[in-house]
């Protein structure tokens, strides 16, 4: 069982990874293997619409990271995806990642894993990145763990939000429960 974690912001050290690696790091005491990913520094550029997927099944374009990304994904059984909220939604760089997995879609490649939803505001509209994440989810028929919404302006800041660390805490035990029922 893996559970990775990415974090679509911008910032390596930012909120929304602090916030993803509590989940990870809970998972982790309980001996469970996690990995993280930040798309920080990546190349992800966006989907081109030419449908070509369709046919492919698997994104047309080659010169970016996105491949090297959605292969962890492909390989993981949880995914716990973040986003800091821009606009009242996810970032430009998550939602390109998010957009090019169209190319899985087609065969619902995706289909069957776990899903945790991850957002960080600062104090207005992390409603609407959570519901981007879950529709994200959904379309690819993850099955939901819940979500977590953090508040948090400079890097580090949503480690003082109480609220949003133990729903981070008490997703990672729904993760944790669900390890131990699949393994005994
Ligand atoms: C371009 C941009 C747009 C933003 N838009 C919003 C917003 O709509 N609502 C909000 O509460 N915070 C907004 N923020 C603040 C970020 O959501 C906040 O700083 C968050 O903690 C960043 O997460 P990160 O450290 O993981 O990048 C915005 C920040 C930037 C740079």
């Amino acid at each position: 069982m893996k559970v990775l974690g990415i974090s679509g912001s911008m910032r390596k050290e930012g909120n929304t990874a602090s916030l993803v690696k509590v989940i990870l790091n809970r998972c982790e005491e309980a001996g469970i293997k996690t990995e993280f990913v930040s798309l920080a520094g990546k190349k992800i550029l966006p989907c081109l619409g030419c449908d070509k997927c369709r046919e492919k099944k698997w994104c047309i374009i080659e010169n970016d990271d996105w491949d090297g990304v959605i292969k962890k994904v492909l390989d993981c059984d949880v995914l716990v995806i973040g986003s800091p909220t821009y606009y009242f939604d996810v970032n430009g760089h998550t939602k390109n990642f998010i957009d090019r997995t169209y190319s899985l879609y087609h065969d619902r490649k995706l289909a069957g894993r776990k899903g945790v939803a991850v957002a960080v505001h600062a104090n207005k509209g992390v409603t609407r990145t959570i519901q981007t994440i879950e529709g994200f989810l959904s379309t690819h028929e993850f099955s939901s763990l819940g979500s977590v919404k953090g508040t948090g302006f400079h890097e580090g800041d949503v480690l003082g939000d109480a609220e949003a660390i133990q729903k981070a805490e008490k997703t990672a035990d729904k993760i944790i429960r669900l390890v131990k029922t699949r393994h005994g």
